[in-house]
């Protein structure tokens, strides 16, 4: 599907190399790794550039989830949805009953939006325009209870290629646990897609006694692009 709408102010599509400014180019140079339709009228702001998960990546990480939730979960909240390349997987997959799609800053959820559109399942999401953390709690604690909740939050802080072994403790703005605590509390069924290089022992803090912890490392030319770490039913018990 192609839409030819024109962006709106700080929405860009650009088409040629010329336009791209400097920080953006390395991104845009892999557009059809990141979106397949890109030329179909896929919209960014120039930071969704930074964040955004690629395809196949998105691809592997909605089947593997798709595949690892149990039944009786219907619901997918992508608590940090971006430009929308997790949330179009997601939808993609037709695995949800329902798909909510939360994005804190309006222009970038209008990427997603139109994104969703080029891909053909914008209807398939309940769009949020809010804080994810106010949102949890008020109008998705009903319907969290039977959901996943998918979190690909900021990576900022301390640049995480620079270390060996990732804090995740001084990952900003969001530490691991100011995400996982409120997600927990909504629901145990949480995945959170977080830097290559994260420290595992961080995240085996958070698991139970006994309980096998599954992080999963996503790949592309060879190289991992970052891990998920499944927590409740979808690390296999
Ligand atoms: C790494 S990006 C997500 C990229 C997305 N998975 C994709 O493929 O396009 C993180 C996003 O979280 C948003 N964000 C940050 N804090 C938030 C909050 N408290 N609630 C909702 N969204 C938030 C940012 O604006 C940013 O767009």
């Amino acid at each position: 599907m192609t839409t030819n709408a024109d962006p709106p102010e700080g929405i860009q599509h650009y088409d040629s190399a010329t336009d791209v400014p400097f920080e953006v180019s390395k991104y845009w140079h892999q557009r059809y790794n990141i979106f397949s339709k890109y030329d179909d009228g896929i919209w960014m702001t120039d930071s969704a550039w930074f964040g955004v998960t690629p395809e196949p990546v998105a691809t592997r990480i909605a089947a593997d989830i798709a595949r690892l939730a149990p039944p009786s979960k219907t619901v997918l909240v992508d608590a940090f949805c971006g430009a929308g390349g997790n949330t179009i997987a997601f939808a993609l997959s037709g695995r949800w009953k329902q798909i909510f799609a939360v994005e804190k800053d309006p222009k970038v959820l209008a990427c997603a939006k139109h994104n969703a559109e080029v891909y053909g399942v914008a209807k398939k999401i309940f769009w949020i325009q809010g804080d994810v953390f106010a949102e949890l709690p008020k109008r998705l604690k009903q319907a969290g209870k039977n959901a996943v909740i998918f979190g690909s939050p900021p990576w900022g802080g301390p640049t995480y290629a620079d270390y060996e072994v990732y804090d995740l403790s001084v990952m900003q703005p969001y530490s691991l646990l100011d995400i996982y605590k409120p997600f927990a509390a909504i629901s145990k069924d949480v995945v959170l897609y977080l830097p290559r290089t994260s420290d595992l022992r961080q995240l085996a803090q958070l698991a139970k006694p006994g309980e096998r912890l599954k992080v999963t490392h996503y790949c592309m030319y060879g190289a991992s692009k970052a891990l998920c770490v499944f927590f409740g039913s979808l690390n296999g018990g």
